[in-house]
């Protein structure tokens, strides 16, 4: 029966050098068993201290104590040291000869492409880029572009509305009427970007994209109008496709015509996407209506100009040979990863 302090002290020494030389977790806990579980020897000189001549209880019963904490710290240490010690070993056994694993490679939507593509070809030929808000005023939207409340044109346009006044834009053209209302001819600009339209098929989705052009100066054609967008479409699609210009109506511009480029998918033959015609329809043109002139404070007299509107993912469709619009919004990956 341990009695004496000199024993205590010598019982911890022993405790505590066993406990900092074991090498394995469950080592250390056998020797917190040994010493400070429920008959462990700490364990039990504390109990019998009642048993202790008074004359050495004080001491014996402080050293132990002592003992007890100095041992219960270097049991939680020596775990801690072993548990860092065996996470080191681990990773020291990682394989660096195994192959890598390859991050996935993001790549451009073929949206984003072919819009970077069709504005890069307008700036070279002197465009300059604008863009402009998407949530839009009735004023841009419809009356400046001489399309009163009540016109019939509105309904070619299925309109989301916020209020009667405010509205998601359903083309790019209010672009137009905030160039002109900023600026002085001669007016060079593209405006390319997001509209909407309540509208939803194979051709057509809710949201898509159009790109904008106006070009306002003295003595501007119908001539130059044709060259631009001749020039345009043949250096999108090579200078062997051909283009056809038809007669056609918006209120913003006189005379209009839409432009159909022979189908590059069918090659003319007749599809599905150029519906039997041989013919895709892909912009909007003509010379800026002088009521839009006279929105913006430009002289009819001094000024002519043309504009027109295309629609990109009628470009990409056919650039890419995609026949469902939907493929370009689903984000399938394996659809993506072929661009
Ligand atoms: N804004 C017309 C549309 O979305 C296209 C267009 C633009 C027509 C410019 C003429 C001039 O259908």
């Amino acid at each position: 029966m341990v009695s004496t302090p000199a024993e205590v002290a010598q019982l911890r020494q022993q405790a505590l050098a066993q406990v900092a030389k074991a090498q394995e977790a469950d080592e250390v806990e056998a020797l917190r068993v040994r010493y400070l579980g429920r008959k462990g020897s700490l364990t039990q000189i504390l109990r019998t201290l009642k048993d202790l001549d008074p004359a050495v209880r004080r001491e014996v019963g402080r050293l132990a104590n002592e003992a007890k904490e100095a041992l219960e710290a270097a049991v939680a240490d020596r775990l801690k040291a072993l548990k860092l010690a065996a996470r080191a070993r681990e990773a020291a056994r990682i394989d660096v000869t195994l192959p890598g694993r390859r991050p996935p490679l993001g790549r451009l939507h073929p949206l984003t492409r072919i819009m970077a593509e069709i504005c890069d070809i307008f700036l070279r030929l002197g465009f300059e880029a604008v863009e402009g808000p998407e949530v839009e005023l009735d004023w841009y939207n419809f009356e400046a572009l001489n399309i009163p409340p009540d016109h019939p044109a509105r309904d070619m346009q299925d309109t989301f509305y916020f209020t009667d006044k405010v509205l998601l834009r359903t083309h790019t053209s209010p672009m137009q009427i905030r160039v002109m209302e900023k600026r002085r001819p001669p007016v060079r600009i593209i405006a390319p970007g997001r509209v909407y339209r309540r509208d939803s098929d194979m051709t057509h989705s809710p949201m898509f994209h159009q790109v904008e052009g106006l070009l306002v100066d003295r003595r501007v054609t119908f001539a130059d109008l044709k060259g631009v967008l001749t020039e345009f479409v043949h250096q999108l699609f090579g200078p062997e496709v051909s283009l056809r210009f038809r007669p056609s109506y918006f209120p913003f511009t006189e005379p209009s015509a839409e432009i159909d480029i022979a189908c590059v998918i069918c090659r003319g033959e007749g599809c599905r996407v150029c519906k039997i015609t041989g013919w895709l329809e892909v912009l909007g043109a003509g010379m800026v209506h002088p009521a839009v002139f006279e929105a913006v404070g430009y002289d009819p007299e001094e000024y002519t100009g043309f504009a027109f509107g295309l629609g990109v993912e009628r470009f990409a469709m056919l650039k890419y040979g995609i026949d469902d619009i939907r493929l370009f919004y689903d984000n399938d990956l394996r659809f993506l990863r072929q661009f």
